[in-house]
């Protein structure tokens, strides 16, 4: 299976923040905005990784993350030129893909359960049709909205309607088959102008094949597209490493712990960052 990675978005809303630096590279906490969507794709299991990015900015990402080689991964990159909706970096994925599945991050989207990993591997293991999850919020009008039965087939998936079906809004994290091109090829423009990735899940649901995996109580899902967000996103963060003593999102712990990376490595990179907390929690692992 293969991961894209959608951190092409300018961040407008963070301006003028994002003016000389682009959103996926501002800092959550301790760690860049990227390192968390590519930390779950990695627990994902998923080692074969795209990164789209803004136009002109490929240079930039590589110096942060070169090709992923120090987490045992291998990270591509793309430019998406125009912003075109969330479905089009399908598009822009497609020969990356070629027939494989593949999981589709979003950028600015952030998780943390304890049970982190065996939830998105069991996701990743499903071989045919699509999987998102359905996270329980107050209001889910902003988003993208499933309703679902008790075996988790979805019944209704909506963009961000006026009267909700439902109290599950889906995250910006999507498993799909070798159909997602063809049905990516199909999309015509919403009215707001963009490829929704809710139609492509609408497709999926039509042909009886979009499963949902509602996330319980104790899972955090952060989208941090706002300075508030943001905020939020980086009390969360620092508040689950000091209380649990574990990282969230260390791409070099994540992949020691896939066996793809050795421990050596590891310290290696610790001692280059042992001026820093999360230099010294690598030496430590
Ligand atoms: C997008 C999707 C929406 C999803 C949300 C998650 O919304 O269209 O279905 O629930 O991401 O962050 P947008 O950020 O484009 O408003």
């Amino acid at each position: 299976m293969k991961g894209i990675v959608l951190a092409a978005g300018k961040g407008t809303r963070l301006y003028p923040m994002t003016k000389p630096v682009c959103k996926p590279l501002l800092p959550v906490y301790d760690k860049p905005l990227i390192y968390y969507p590519i930390s779950i794709l990695m627990q994902a299991g998923i080692s074969d990784i795209l990164v789209i990015v803004p136009p002109k900015e490929t240079e930039t990402f590589v110096s942060l993350l070169g090709d992923g080689g120090q987490y045992g991964v291998h990270i591509s990159y793309a430019e998406q030129p125009v912003a075109r909706g969330i479905a089009d970096a399908l598009l822009i994925g497609q020969e990356f893909v070629g027939g494989d599945r593949v999981c589709l991050v979003l950028g600015d989207n952030i998780f943390y359960a304890p049970t982190l990993g065996a939830t998105l591997k069991r996701a990743a293991a499903n071989d045919w049709g699509a999987t998102v999850f359905g996270y329980w919020v107050e209001d889910p009008r902003p988003f993208g909205v499933v309703e679902f039965d008790k075996e988790g087939r979805a019944i209704s998936i909506e963009e961000k309607p006026r009267y909700p079906k439902s109290n599950y809004i889906v995250p910006g994290l999507y498993f799909y088959d070798h159909q997602v091109m063809e049905i990516a090829q199909n999309l015509k423009p919403s009215a707001r102008g963009e490829l929704e990735i809710t139609d492509v899940n609408l497709e999926y649901l039509r042909r009886g094949e979009l499963r949902v995996i509602p996330l319980e109580k104790n899972f955090t899902w952060l989208d941090a597209g706002t300075a508030d967000s943001l905020l939020c996103a980086a009390q969360t963060v620092k508040q689950i490493q000091d209380s649990t003593g574990r990282y969230v999102g260390c791409l070099e712990e994540l992949g020691l712990y896939e066996g793809w990376i050795s421990e050596e490595q590891v310290h290696a990179i610790g001692d280059e960052l042992s001026m820093t907390l999360y230099g010294k929690y690598l030496q430590c692992l």
